[in-house]
């Protein structure tokens, strides 16, 4: 995402935890990468402040970082899980758009734009990843919340992906399963969940609204 917004013109400001070659890359093409942990409102309010006094302006927001993990059996466990999934997925979010609020603007007056990336787990929930979607579930009502609050100089929008991405929770038995499930029979790739980033970013009318790019999964998912 970070590089197609920087092949489109946006000056990108990428954040990430962990260095790794993609990170490299998007710094060599002359995108700005900052690191910060997200692990509690100490870190994030001061990566905040950062991002404040390096930057005058931004034209958006967008809440890409994640935890995705099956909920623990461990109750202690379980509870360290609730703690990080909520940390990353709604008081990260929330602080750093309560911080930076003031300072989203586009050129030309229209109204700037804050993305959350959430899923469609949101609204048809897999049990086992219950404490991941409830979080998630979080950060798409922060999305309606915050629409009414920041508008009319901010849209709040989100982008919900289905499986677009397989990763290492994901078993062979899983992927064939939600391939089932998915009309568009395939795994999505990154491609769309930017094509939908950018349609909210060019729409000026547009907020509060939820668009799920998941091959049409949440129709059929059990
Ligand atoms: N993959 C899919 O098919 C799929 C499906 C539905 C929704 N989504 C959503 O789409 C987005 C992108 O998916 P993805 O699979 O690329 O996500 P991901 O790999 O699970 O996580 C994205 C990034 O979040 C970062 N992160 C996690 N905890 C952090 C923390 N405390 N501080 C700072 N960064 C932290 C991770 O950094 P590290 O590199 O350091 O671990 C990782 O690079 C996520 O919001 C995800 O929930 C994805």
């Amino acid at each position: 995402m970070a590089q197609r917004l920087h092949q489109a013109g946006y000056h990108v400001v990428a954040h990430y935890r962990t260095q790794t070659p993609e990170i490299q890359a998007l710094t060599e093409m002359g995108i700005d990468t900052l690191q910060a942990d997200l692990a509690s409102a100490e870190q994030v309010l001061a990566f905040a402040e950062i991002l404040s006094e390096r930057y005058h302006t931004f034209r958006a927001l967008i809440h890409n970082a994640s935890s995705f993990e099956r909920t623990s059996d461990d109750l202690n466990i379980a509870a360290e899980q609730y703690q990080q999934f909520f940390t990353v997925h709604m008081l990260a979010p929330f602080l750093l758009n309560q911080r930076l609020q003031s300072q989203l603007k586009t050129a030309d007056g229209a109204p700037a734009d804050i993305i959350h990336i959430t899923d469609i787990n949101v609204e048809n929930p897999t049990p086992d990843f219950d404490i991941y979607g409830t979080t998630k579930a979080g950060l798409h009502n922060m999305t309606l919340a915050l629409a009414k609050k920041f508008a009319p100089e901010i849209k709040v929008n989100a982008v919900a992906p289905g499986p677009v991405l397989f990763t290492r929770q994901h078993s062979q038995e899983t992927i064939t399963q939600m391939l089932a499930e998915t009309p568009l029979a395939r795994e999505g790739g990154a491609e769309p969940v930017y094509l939908a980033v950018q349609s909210i970013l060019d729409n000026p009318f547009l907020t509060g609204c939820s668009i799920p790019v998941d091959g049409g999964r949440r129709l059929s998912k059990r």
